[in-house]
């Protein structure tokens, strides 16, 4: 019977005022700025020239230029593939990451690995990591600040505002010295409102490639301390620095022994060439373990909302690399093998400079740590070396010293020496 009274969907819509049937979805949505990273290798995928470079995106390529899946990856690889993928994604696969990876920035006999008092949990990469830590500082501390490097990497700006965070910066880079701007970063420590939080590059700082010495560190750790600043490293970039995953997080450890609680936000991305797997960490110091598994659970509540587990695939491949002591030892070499090549290229890039007579000091060139080198050139300046000589650098004239090779150095350094003279 209830058949007959319903009205034939066709016949409902032609009965429809026009004015209602034509209710504008969407319209109001306008195109999202271009992200100013990635829009660099769409401007490359666009230039048909046979002498493009693209050094915008920090990724790791050999003396050739060419992309490199580590051989301690392949050896991870052909291990999944002879096992039983069920078997190897046991129930604690995950905490067995979260463990292996906390030793890494903490360090294996630390009292925060050995005493429990660590939240832990399987991220997506950093920038997931960055992601959860923000949406974790806005569940708990929703009016506090977050202060990020001025300049950082530019997706941190983007992370802490769509959390509806409120961000601010502190100063880091002094553009005459084209160093650290030490004095000013204290000087934002103190005047910022007691426990704010601050985000920290450990090692290898994005953009700027300059990391702060010992000493720093330990007056940085003082001062958030006597303002009772909580922490947060971003730890992108551990052994790409120095070759040695135990020097690039001194930083850490400091901060460790002088009794901060901290945040971490670890990335395999870079430094196991793993950038499509997306296999990070993010853990929290707390004060015992009661708390660490009250963080832990907020966590896991707030991931399980966003995308309830990450993937599996490169979770055990890091897994491996990191448990397996020959395939650990092959993996710290080729780090070693990454890093020895960037700092080559850097030096060669600043001996071309010189050598084709630039009146510029590129000392800054070899002084700066890991795969980026913030150049110092100005905007007309990237844009005449991506016009004229077709290398894409991003538009704050960060360089990344990854795709950087003993083939391209010498187009480079002219690209960059003929832009600087031109546009002064
Ligand atoms: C400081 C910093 N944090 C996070 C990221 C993003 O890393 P991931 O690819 O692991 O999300 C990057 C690099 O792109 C970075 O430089």
């Amino acid at each position: 019977m209830w058949r007959r009274s319903l009205v034939p969907a066709t016949k409902y819509f032609s009965t429809m005022k026009k004015e209602k049937m034509g209710f504008g979805w969407w319209n109001h949505v306008k195109p999202a700025p271009k992200d100013p990273i990635l829009s660099i290798t769409q401007d490359f995928l666009a230039d048909t020239s046979p002498h493009k470079i693209n050094l915008g995106v920090g990724a790791y390529r050999d003396e050739h230029g060419r992309p490199v899946v580590l051989q301690s990856v392949q050896a991870a690889e052909a291990y999944i593939a002879a096992n039983q993928f069920s078997e190897l994604l046991s129930s604690d696969a995950t905490s067995k990451l979260v463990e292996q990876s906390v030793k890494l920035v903490y360090g294996k006999n630390s009292d925060a690995v050995t005493e429990g008092k660590l939240a832990g949990i399987q991220a997506l990469s950093s920038t997931g990591a960055c992601r959860l830590f923000a949406e974790f500082q806005k569940r708990l501390y929703p009016d506090s600040v977050m202060y990020l490097p001025d300049p950082t990497w530019s997706n941190h700006h983007n992370i802490w505002n769509d959390a509806e965070v409120r961000v601010r910066t502190y100063r880091y880079y002094n553009s005459i010295s084209k160093g650290l701007d030490f004095p000013a970063l204290l000087e934002d420590i103190k005047n910022a409102p007691d426990q704010s939080f601050f985000l920290l590059h450990p090692c290898a700082h994005n953009p700027t490639g300059i990391d702060p010495t010992e000493e720093e560190w330990r007056q940085i750790s003082y001062h958030l301390k006597a303002k009772n600043h909580f922490p947060f490293f971003d730890v992108a970039y551990q052994g790409l620095a120095s070759g040695d995953l135990e020097n690039d997080a001194k930083a850490i450890k400091i901060f460790i022994e002088d009794g901060h609680l901290t945040g971490c936000a670890q990335s395999f991305a870079k430094i196991m060439g793993l950038v499509g797997h997306r296999v990070g960490c993010l853990s929290i110091l707390s004060c015992n373990k009661k708390q660490a598994t009250a963080i832990e659970s907020q966590l896991n509540q707030i991931a399980r909302a966003m995308y309830s587990k990450p993937p599996a695939h490169g979770m055990i491949l890091v897994s491996r690399i990191l448990s397996d002591p020959k395939l650990r030892l092959l993996w710290e070499s080729e780090m070693k093998v990454m890093t020895n090549r960037i700092m080559r290229m850097r030096a060669c890039l600043r001996r071309n400079l010189e050598k084709l007579g630039s009146h510029i000091n590129w000392e800054h060139i070899t002084n700066q740590v890991g795969m980026f080198c913030y150049s110092g050139l100005s905007i007309d300046q990237v844009v005449y070396i991506a016009k004229k000589f077709h290398v894409y650098i991003t538009h704050d004239g960060r360089i990344s010293m990854a795709g950087v090779t003993a083939e391209n150095v010498e187009y480079l350094a002219e690209a960059i020496h003929e832009a600087t003279r031109v546009n002064k």
